[in-house]
């Protein structure tokens, strides 16, 4: 039976990789490796706790000893690595825990994983999960290609750049087979709502105001979380290490485009009249360093590996509006922070 580590399997993708994982390979047993920060909760994974090839851990990554012993432990056969501090807002107020997590935590992750390795790859596999954000912005045109230059903005963009720096050096001074995946804005069930589109969903459910920064014209391009998974799986599962991937939906808005969007599928779920969403609009300080436009070109995972997303955005939206409408307990719940209560209460303060 082959033993995959996955971190952060307990944040918004994570669980929908493990979810994938667990499920479609019964001779796989996957591990999640998770801190149980503010953006992870196994109540993600309440679906899969009980299923006999899955285990929870929990810990922390910035520990290199706690890392080192896990991997002694086990003897992993593979690694994807999400844990990650992912939010760019929290990024600007707090940069040093991302410094940490992002770039400490995966070089933890390395060296671990090179010591069980030795020299003895075969098909082992470091894959680590990273971010359109290290191209930096784009122009009114143009896309990311995987040979585009790093050019990040934001401290949280520059530790995912770093890491991804990191793991090809141990790549190209180790031979450590590594595969890094660099992805656009995820959207879909079980994302913390701090970020644009569950945040949103949220506050037109209490008629609280939708802060738009600056103007709202940056660009982003959306894929479904669950076929940002399904790419992991693919990727992961690809011959070739050293390599690297882009995806991204080729789904591009215009922030306010899509905020109007979001508006009208609310109203409409809601039984609320047209535009009573809209008018809780808030233009507000525009974010520091906002990058203007995200734009992946996933050609290359899409001609070498045969994926595709499979989700048309308006399709995709639906779904996840009806997802938090279906658990407004689970946004209320993490909104309360009364799980990171229980949290404490169940495994104690680390
Ligand atoms: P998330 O914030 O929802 O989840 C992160 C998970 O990592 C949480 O469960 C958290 O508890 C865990 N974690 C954080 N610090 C940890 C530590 N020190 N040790 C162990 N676990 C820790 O993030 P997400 O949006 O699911 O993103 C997952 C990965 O995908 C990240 O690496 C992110 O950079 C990348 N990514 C995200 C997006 C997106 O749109 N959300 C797009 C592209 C790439
Ligand atoms: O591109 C991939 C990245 O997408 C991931 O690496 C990050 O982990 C993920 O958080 C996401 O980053 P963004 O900064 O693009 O996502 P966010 O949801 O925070 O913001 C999306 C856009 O909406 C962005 O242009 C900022 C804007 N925004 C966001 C919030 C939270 C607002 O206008 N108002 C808001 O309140």
């Amino acid at each position: 039976m082959k033993k995959i580590l996955i971190t952060g399997g307990a944040g918004f993708i994570g669980s929908h990789v493990i979810r994938l994982f667990v499920d479609k390979y019964p001779d796989y047993h996957i591990y999640n490796l998770d801190k149980l920060t503010y953006a992870g909760n196994l109540e993600n994974l309440k679906d899969v706790e009980e299923k006999p090839n899955y285990t929870f851990i929990k810990g922390d990554i910035i520990d290199d000893n706690f890392t080192q012993k896990l991997f002694e432990k086990y003897l992993f056969d593979g690694v994807i690595h999400l844990a990650a501090e992912s939010h760019v807002d929290r990024s600007i107020t707090n940069p040093m825990e991302f410094i940490m997590t992002n770039i400490v935590g995966t070089v933890n992750l390395l060296n671990a994983a090179r010591n069980i390795w030795k020299n003895n790859f075969g098909d082992k596999r470091f894959y680590h999960v990273s971010t359109d954000e290290v191209y930096g912005s784009l122009g009114e045109t143009g896309y990311f290609f995987e040979d585009t230059p790093y050019d990040p903005h934001s401290p949280y963009s520059a530790s995912k750049a770093s890491s991804d720096h990191l793991v090809r050096a141990y790549h190209d001074t180790y031979n450590l087979p590594v595969i890094i995946s660099n992805c656009s804005n995820n959207y879909g069930p079980n994302q913390f709502p701090e970020k644009l589109i569950p945040l949103f969903i949220n506050n037109i459910r209490h008629n609280k105001p939708l802060p738009v920064y600056g103007k709202g014209e940056n660009v982003r391009d959306w894929l479904y979380v669950v076929d940002h998974a399904r790419a992991i799986d693919v990727i992961y599962h690809s011959d070739k290490t050293g390599e690297t991937y882009n995806i991204g939906g080729h789904n591009e808005w215009k922030n306010i485009d899509l905020i109007k969007v979001l508006c009208r599928v609310m109203d409409k779920k809601l039984g609320r009249d047209k535009g009573t969403s809209e008018k809780l609009i808030t233009y507000v300080t525009d974010r520091a360093g906002h990058d203007l436009r995200y734009a992946i070109d996933s050609s290359k995972l899409q001609k070498k590996l045969g994926w595709k997303p499979s989700l048309q955005f308006e399709e995709g939206i639906e779904k996840t509006v009806d997802w938090y409408l279906a658990n407004q307990e689970w946004l209320d719940n993490v909104t309360s922070g009364n799980y990171q209560k229980y949290y404490e209460d169940m495994y104690g303060r680390r």
